[in-house]
């Protein structure tokens, strides 16, 4: 890969001004946020362009692949805070890491910058003085919620408290995760600042808005003009048609961005500059490899620039950003291409399921091509979520890589190799299977060029099936012990091997390293442009290309912790105690991240087929109410429990059980008798218990 160091290429020349016909593209990929780790969510995203932007290479279009982390924002300021970092130390920390995540994964960027940048600085500030110039930025003051303990205005993510509509616990201050509803901070029940649990202010604040109505009509054009996918396209008419709301871009200091010009202490929001730094990320790498900026960016360019992101994104790519460019006269994208969510076996990735993997995890595990492979051949050019199921990542990769694809190479190389003294024979014995896996070329491009990269692989694979059956009838093996037949062996091997790289070749963006070690079998680049077989000529002997995958390397990494990861003492622990007993002490904020309230049961039944359970729906005020299954059959009859008080757990994670979704926990006291916990009188559903 090649990042921030000069491009193998040595000419004076710009790449782009090198072959006449060539297309100048320049591609992105959504800036990751500087606060973790990549996952295997990004990585879809990151494989996604990467294919893309290799197969344009290949074709030989000049095409730059430009990306960078996006540093700005509360949560890299709290972050750096909690470490100990400055702002600008930990995003180096993490661009690093992100960098060499990506690397593994062999994501082939020409650039991965910073959005905290000077040129990210130069282009937001001129881009925002453009619009203001043109009377498109607005001064309102507006009420936010304000953390009086941290000193802090809260964005909507660090506010939390019960959804309005359904009642769940814990929910943040734009939409609820349980029932889907989206609302404001302000229709919380109960809001509590997420950094410091202290119930937030309401307090006054100027800020700076982008009139992005005064775009409706440009927007109304450019959302149906072909740059977008069909369904985004639709879906963006309908929030056209409502009429398009003033945005917000500026945020209140403390914050980790730049500057508004003009202002003391006003920053631009995050996602004002994020895809400005695009832009600096492309003229940092200008500036290194003397590349025309302009010829990408100026409102009169011919050149093609395509965005590639997820769908939780859309907005602000296919609205506000084209909005913004347009104003400030510069170009528009070509195309937004987004794409849908990983899901992992099915299920939304989720650090409490262990469903939700970090890159480095995968590759601690398995090949950075297995993944790759299996990404492309579930990727269309739809929004649709892409679920990353493993028993079918395990299938795929062994049948298709390893006893399809490779074992084409692997029966046939020794015939040549140790048979023949590694000379390929003068003819294929099978002109006419070459010939039409060659023919599929145009088909396999277009697939690649409109990101159907599952029907590519669908198309490389029937190749690989044919392949292999023409082997099978063959059987040089058994050919082999016939020297009469010696001849006709090396034919066939060669129209094998020449058949296992041609399909590497177009397999190439895909699986470049295979495509590397390819070549260093044959000797030969596998060229997009020259298909022809190669014949009469010297190989190097085979090497195992691909290895199997085996379960327990799944097992491996969706298993829970293990030992060597949990603390090292585990065998200094005091043998005679049981775990469970084992007092541990927690933090004041864990204990009050428990949410106890009163509540007052209102029924209780027995649950059939369950001998200890009592069903209970309880009243908690404000909370509404909740059905909760608790243990205590044996002590209590139900008819004595109604209209009692007691403690609950309000903000325990629901559990499903048999029976029913149960909502809390009741509490109790003792072991073998069970003394149910209930407030002095006066105490009303719904009261906090603290
Ligand atoms: N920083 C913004 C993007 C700014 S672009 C000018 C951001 N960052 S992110 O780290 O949250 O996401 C980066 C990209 O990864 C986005 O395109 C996002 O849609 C994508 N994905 C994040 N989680 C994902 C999945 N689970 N699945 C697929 N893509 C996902 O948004
Ligand atoms: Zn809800």
């Amino acid at each position: 890969m090649v990042i921030l160091t000069a491009l193998p290429f040595q000419t004076q020349i710009p790449r782009h001004k090198m072959t006449e016909s060539s297309r100048d593209i320049l591609v992105t990929s959504a800036l990751p946020y500087a606060n973790g780790p990549l996952h295997l969510g990004h990585i879809l995203e990151f494989i996604q362009t990467d294919i893309w932007v290799r197969f344009q290479k290949l074709q030989g279009n000049t095409c730059y692949y430009v990306c960078a982390s996006d540093a700005h924002g509360t949560a890299t300021m709290l972050k750096a805070e909690e470490q100990n970092l400055t702002p600008e130390k930990h995003v180096n920390n993490i661009k690093a890491s992100q960098i060499s995540s990506c690397d593994n994964f062999l994501i082939d960027f020409d650039n991965f910058y910073s959005t905290h940048s000077e040129e990210n600085r130069h282009f937001s500030e001129e881009i925002y003085n453009r619009l203001n110039a043109c009377g498109h930025i607005e001064k309102k003051t507006i009420k936010q919620l304000f953390d009086n303990e941290k000193g802090l205005f809260l964005a909507d993510r660090f506010i939390k408290g019960y959804c309005p509509k359904c009642k769940a616990p814990d929910q943040y201050g734009d939409n609820c995760e349980a029932c889907g509803a989206t609302y404001t901070p302000a229709d919380l029940i109960d809001p509590i600042s997420a950094l410091s649990g202290s119930t937030p202010i309401e307090k006054d604040s100027e800020h700076y808005f982008f009139k992005l109505s005064d775009f409706t009509e440009f927007l109304k054009e450019w959302t149906t003009d072909g740059h977008l996918q069909d369904p985004v396209s639709n879906k963006l008419q309908e929030w056209l048609d409502a009429g398009l709301q003033s945005w917000d871009i500026s945020r209140d200091a403390p914050y980790f961005g730049f500057n508004i010009p003009g202002t003391e202490d006003k920053y631009f929001y995050v996602w004002l500059d994020a895809p400005i730094g695009y832009m600096a990320s492309f003229k940092n790498l200008c500036d290194k490899e003397g590349i025309d900026f302009n010829a990408f960016w100026a409102k009169d360019s011919t050149a093609e620039l395509y965005h590639f992101i997820g769908k939780d994104i859309i907005n602000f790519h296919a609205l506000f950003w084209p909005a913004m460019l347009s104003a400030s006269e510069f170009r528009t994208p070509t195309g937004i291409f987004a794409h849908g969510f990983v899901t992992v076996n099915g299920q939304k990735m989720s650090k409490s399921r262990g469903t939700f993997i970090n890159a480095d995890d995968y590759l601690k595990h398995f090949d950075p091509e297995h993944l790759r492979y299996y990404y492309a051949s579930k990727l269309t050019s739809q929004v649709d979520d892409i679920d990353l199921n493993f028993e079918d990542f395990l299938g795929k990769v062994n049948t298709d890589i390893v006893n399809k694809l490779v074992n084409i190479a692997s029966r046939c190389a020794k015939f040549i190799t140790k048979g023949n003294n590694g000379m390929l024979a003068s003819e294929l014995d099978n002109p006419s299977l070459f010939g039409e896996a060659k023919a599929q070329q145009s088909a396999i491009t277009d697939c690649y060029e409109n990101r159907e990269y599952a029907k590519a692989i669908r198309l490389i694979m029937k190749l690989a099936d044919d392949a292999n059956k023409y082997i099978d009838e063959k059987a040089p093996w058994a050919l082999a012990k016939d020297p009469e037949k010696s001849d006709e062996v090396v034919a066939i091997c060669t129209t094998g091997l020449n058949l296992f790289r041609l399909l590497i070749t177009y397999l190439k963006p895909v699986l470049p390293e295979m495509a590397k070690a390819t070549e260093s079998f044959f000797n030969a680049e596998c060229d997009w442009h020259t298909l022809e077989p190669l014949l009469n000529r010297q190989i190097n002997n085979f090497k195992p290309l691909a290895k199997r995958i085996e379960k327990k390397q799944i097992d491996a990494l969706l298993a829970p912790p293990t030992a060597e990861e949990k603390p090292k003492n585990k065998k200094e622990k005091k043998k005679d105690k049981p775990a469970e007993t084992e007092p541990s002490e927690i933090t004041i904020d864990q204990f009050l991240a428990v949410d106890l309230r009163v509540a007052k049961i209102i029924s209780a039944e027995a649950v059939e087929g369950a001998d200890k359970l009592l069903a209970l729906k309880l009243d908690v005020g404000q909370l509404g109410e909740k059905q909760v299954f608790s243990g205590i059959k044996s002590h209590y009859a139900p008819e004595a429990l109604i209209g009692k008080h007691t403690v609950l757990v309000a903000n325990l994670k629901p559990r499903k059980m048999k029976f029913g979704i149960s909502e809390g926990m009741i509490l109790a006291a003792g072991n073998k008798d069970i003394y149910l916990l209930s407030p002095d009188d006066g105490a009303k559903p719904g009261d906090k218990v603290s």
